[in-house]
């Protein structure tokens, strides 16, 4: 029998809490992550939506190694089968484990494009690939010879695309990398991603955009506030019938194509965190139960955190 790999990324009960200080001395733990749950098969693509401030980005980080100082992390965050340690990931990242970062202030202001895209290598091959990829993103080659200042926002997030993809690598994680670009070059850097997931790489999608991850991705997991609420193949957001959480049906009713139905109120914060479920307080379906812990519930090919998921309509 042949005997199955383990995921490229797979990380089980993520938590991150900060540090904070009051006034005077005292201080307390904020905890911004509770429970978060993705996994990223090899040649595949996993979109991670979910509003504003639910975690996406410092998923990201604590998978890079890159939180603050003041950041703590439980939960287990495993590459390939392994515990990516610190050592580990200080080692893979920028090579093995690339990100196309959320925030264009990760470009290097004194350093030209070109170098910085290529990682200071100055080989034929490398150079050949940078033009190559310049070509695809629409970038005029003059730029890799220009610094990040010169640079227009849609221009720049080009230039992050095209990092991460300079390489061979087998983990891509990237973070909100549409935001500002024109549909050809969205549709570009998609095909790019299906290209590495082909080429047998895991990638995470992170993004605002439903309609993108359900066109793109492979399987689609979804966050709020701090934890993951399912996780489904994309396919299954084509009908609302198919999604089990009543977060995600509000989701899908928020699609513009859907209508535009916005649901009453907001994600709580990190220090109004209601015990159980996080979406507890704007659920219809809410009952005493939902505020203990909410396990996982298979679903089909997925799995789901809701106690009511089979009756959610
Ligand atoms: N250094 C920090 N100290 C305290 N809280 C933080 C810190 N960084 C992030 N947070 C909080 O953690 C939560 C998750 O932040 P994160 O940046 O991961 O959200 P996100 O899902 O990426 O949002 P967006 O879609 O706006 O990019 C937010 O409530 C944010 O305010
Ligand atoms: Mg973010």
């Amino acid at each position: 029998m042949e005997k199955k790999l383990p995921p490229i990324l797979e990380i089980r009960g993520l938590q991150i809490s900060f540090k904070q200080y009051e006034k005077g001395f005292s201080q307390t733990e904020l905890e911004v992550i509770r429970d978060l749950d993705v996994c990223v098969p090899a040649g595949e693509i996993v979109a991670v939506v979910g509003s504003s401030g639910s975690g996406k980005s410092l998923l990201a980080h604590a998978v890079l190694g890159i939180l603050p100082y003041n950041a703590s992390v439980k939960g287990e965050i495993l590459y390939d089968g392994e515990a990516l340690t610190e050592k580990r990931v200080k080692r893979l990242r920028g090579d093995e484990i690339v990100l196309v970062p959320q925030s264009t202030a990760y470009l290097d202001p004194l350093m030209k494009t070109g170098v910085q895209i290529r990682k200071g290598k100055k080989d034929a091959a490398s150079k050949e690939r940078l033009h190559q990829i310049f070509r695809e993103y629409e970038l005029k080659q003059e730029v890799e010879e220009q610094y990040p200042f010169e640079l227009s926002g849609g221009m720049t997030r080009r230039i992050m695309n095209a990092t991460a993809l300079m390489g061979h690598p087998r983990l891509v994680i990237a973070d909100e990398p549409t935001p500002g670009l024109h549909i050809s070059v969205t549709r570009r850097a998609m095909e790019h991603f299906r290209e590495l997931a082909d080429m047998g790489a895991g990638v995470l999608l992170i993004t605002h955009d439903l309609e993108l991850a359900v066109e793109t991705a492979d399987r689609i997991a979804v966050f709020y506030a701090g934890s993951t609420l399912e996780e489904v193949p994309a396919l299954a957001f084509q009908s609302c019938d198919t999604l089990h959480h009543p977060y995600s049906r509000a989701l899908w009713n928020a699609m513009p194509k859907h209508g535009f139905q916005p649901i009453p109120g907001t994600q709580p914060y990190a220090r109004e965190m209601p015990q159980g479920c996080p979406f507890g307080p704007r659920c219809p379906k809410y009952t005493q139960e939902c505020s203990e812990k909410i396990p996982w519930r298979q679903t089909g090919d997925g799995r789901v955190r809701c106690i009511h998921a089979e009756e959610a309509q």
